[in-house]
């Protein structure tokens, strides 16, 4: 159920939008865009981050603004130049689908409602884990699981000191850190948008 509400545009005010517009799960869930459309074509300010293995990160959204995906879930749902749309205007949508009407009914006590559809949603995107890749299996002592160029690749990784900000099981996606460490960040850009301000807009510091 969560998959397929992933894909359905009545989760959007127009039914034009779908998370998996902005997140293709097929290409890793993003659009590559470098600004994701939404309703009437309208342009995010940042790029639409990958979804898969999303649930591992610590905090969610490229400032960290949301502690967890049911609460990053009330951004795209409401954001005007996302889905704009609202929790009230999907349940009554989908209660006048009897596939879905039958599917939350066996599923959940309440049937269809806002928590059990973000439990649905939030169900779907912890799915979206790669446990399995060459990677994993390489430090799980399998030597042979890399290629010669891989091995290289991880030595560098790790002798560069890129492993000292990538670790843990999401390689990354767990700390807060400043951009702009070995050149002036702001300097090097040519045009700074507000949300270059980063965890400054959530915190003021
Ligand atoms: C119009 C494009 C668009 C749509 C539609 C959209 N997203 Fe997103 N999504 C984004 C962008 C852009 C961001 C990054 C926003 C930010 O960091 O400020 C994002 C961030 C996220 C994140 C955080 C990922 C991370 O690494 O921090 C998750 C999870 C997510 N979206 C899930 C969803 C779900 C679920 C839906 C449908 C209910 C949805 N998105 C609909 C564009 C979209
Ligand atoms: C000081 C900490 C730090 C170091 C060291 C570091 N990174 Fe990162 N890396 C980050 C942060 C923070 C981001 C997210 C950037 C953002 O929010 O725009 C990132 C993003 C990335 C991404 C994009 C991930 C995505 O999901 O889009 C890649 C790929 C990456 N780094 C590779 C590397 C490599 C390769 C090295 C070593 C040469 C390295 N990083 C060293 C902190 C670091």
């Amino acid at each position: 159920m969560g998959e397929k509400l992933f894909h359905d545009p009545q989760l959007s005010s127009d039914g034009t939008v779908v998370c998996a517009s902005c997140h293709i799960v097929a290409l890793g869930g993003d659009d590559g865009l470098v600004k994701s459309l939404g309703v009437a074509g309208a342009e995010g300010d940042v790029n639409s981050p990958l979804v898969l293995n999303v649930s591992l990160n610590a905090r969610q959204l490229w400032n960290g603004r949301a502690r967890d995906l049911r609460e990053q879930l009330q951004g795209p749902i409401h954001n005007p130049i996302e889905m704009n749309s609202n929790w009230d205007l999907v349940a009554e949508r989908l209660r006048s689908n009897q596939d879905y009407v039958k599917a939350f009914a066996d599923a959940f006590n309440a049937g269809i409602t806002q928590k059990n559809i973000e439990d649905a949603l939030l169900s779907y995107e912890r799915t979206l884990v790669t446990p399995n890749s060459d990677f994993d299996a390489f430090i799980q002592g399998d030597e042979l699981a890399f290629t010669e160029p891989e091995l290289k690749g991880f030595e560098s990784f790790n002798d560069l000191g890129c492993v000292s900000c990538h670790q843990g099981a999401n390689l990354g996606g767990n700390l807060y850190q400043r951009l702009g460490l070995f050149h002036d960040y702001f300097a090097d850009k040519e045009q700074i948008y507000e949300s270059d301000y980063g965890l400054y807009l959530v915190t003021g510091d």
